[in-house]
């Protein structure tokens, strides 16, 4: 389902959820002979600039890919600096996020990492509970697959308490699914040129517009978004009929 937007007239659809695949800080950095973790800081700013450009747009919900459960076979300074960023963004970006009405949730089993940055996250999440505005949900230690596999655990549990076999349906399966509370996914972009989506919302995607833009994640910004929105809005879906 896609909505008018009354604040831009120039896109003339916006999706309502639009899920992005930052990827390409490491390129960005190498091209300035700069180590990693200033790419993934740009890469910070980049999250600011097209945080505040989907809401502006009227996008209802932005997913951001910032740490998949492959990511843990990074080396450990670089897992370090990336969940120091998180803080840091956390820290520094939670009270615009409120005064915005911005509703922050995350999808992945992050309570794998550090307990301090579990309480920091769970503490934004409860912040922003209670607001009415547009969803940021960031991906944490998420995985597609292991998403999928939880929620066949979940049903099974509940078969085994007397649900019927019969009744788990697309819509039973959604339900149980991390981003149970989001929008349908209408667009997901990928970043810096690969073409895959590497355990990201795989049945979320099942209908998605898919992009792939060979900007690297530290470059994209609001006329990005506004590029691949306008994009977005020129092409026909189907949903499989004719
Ligand atoms: C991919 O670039 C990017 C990541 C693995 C991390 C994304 C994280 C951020 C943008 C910062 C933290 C996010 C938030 C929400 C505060 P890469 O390192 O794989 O780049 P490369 O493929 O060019 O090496």
């Amino acid at each position: 389902m896609i909505v008018a937007t009354a604040l831009s007239p120039e896109l003339a659809v916006v999706p309502r959820h639009v899920a992005i695949i930052m990827d390409g800080n490491g390129r960005w950095a190498k091209g300035r002979h700069l180590p990693r973790l200033a790419g993934h800081r740009a890469g910070v700013e980049a999250v600011r600039k097209v945080t505040r450009a989907a809401r502006a747009m009227g996008v209802e919900a932005l997913t951001l890919y910032a740490f998949s459960s492959e990511n843990w076979r990074r080396p450990a300074d670089e897992i370090s600096d990336l969940m120091g960023l998180l803080r840091w963004f956390i820290r520094s970006d939670l009270a615009e996020l409120t005064q915005e009405n911005v509703q922050l949730r995350i999808i992945g089993d992050y309570r794998r990492f550090q307990p301090d940055l579990v309480t920091l996250v769970d503490d934004a999440v409860a912040r922003t509970a209670g607001n009415t505005g547009p969803i940021l949900a960031i991906a944490l230690n998420y995985g597609a697959q292991a998403e999928l596999a939880a929620a066949a655990r979940r049903l099974a549990a509940k078969v085994l308490t007397g649900l019927p076999a019969e009744q788990i349906d697309e819509a039973a399966i959604e339900a149980e699914l991390d981003t149970a509370a989001l929008p349908p996914l209408d667009l997901l972009i990928r970043t810096s040129g690969e073409q895959r989506l590497s355990n990201f919302l795989l049945w979320q995607a099942a209908y998605a517009e898919l992009m792939f833009v060979d900007t690297l994640w530290p470059d994209f910004d609001g006329d990005a978004l506004a590029a691949a929105i306008d994009a977005f809005g020129r092409r026909e879906r189907r949903y499989g009929g004719r």
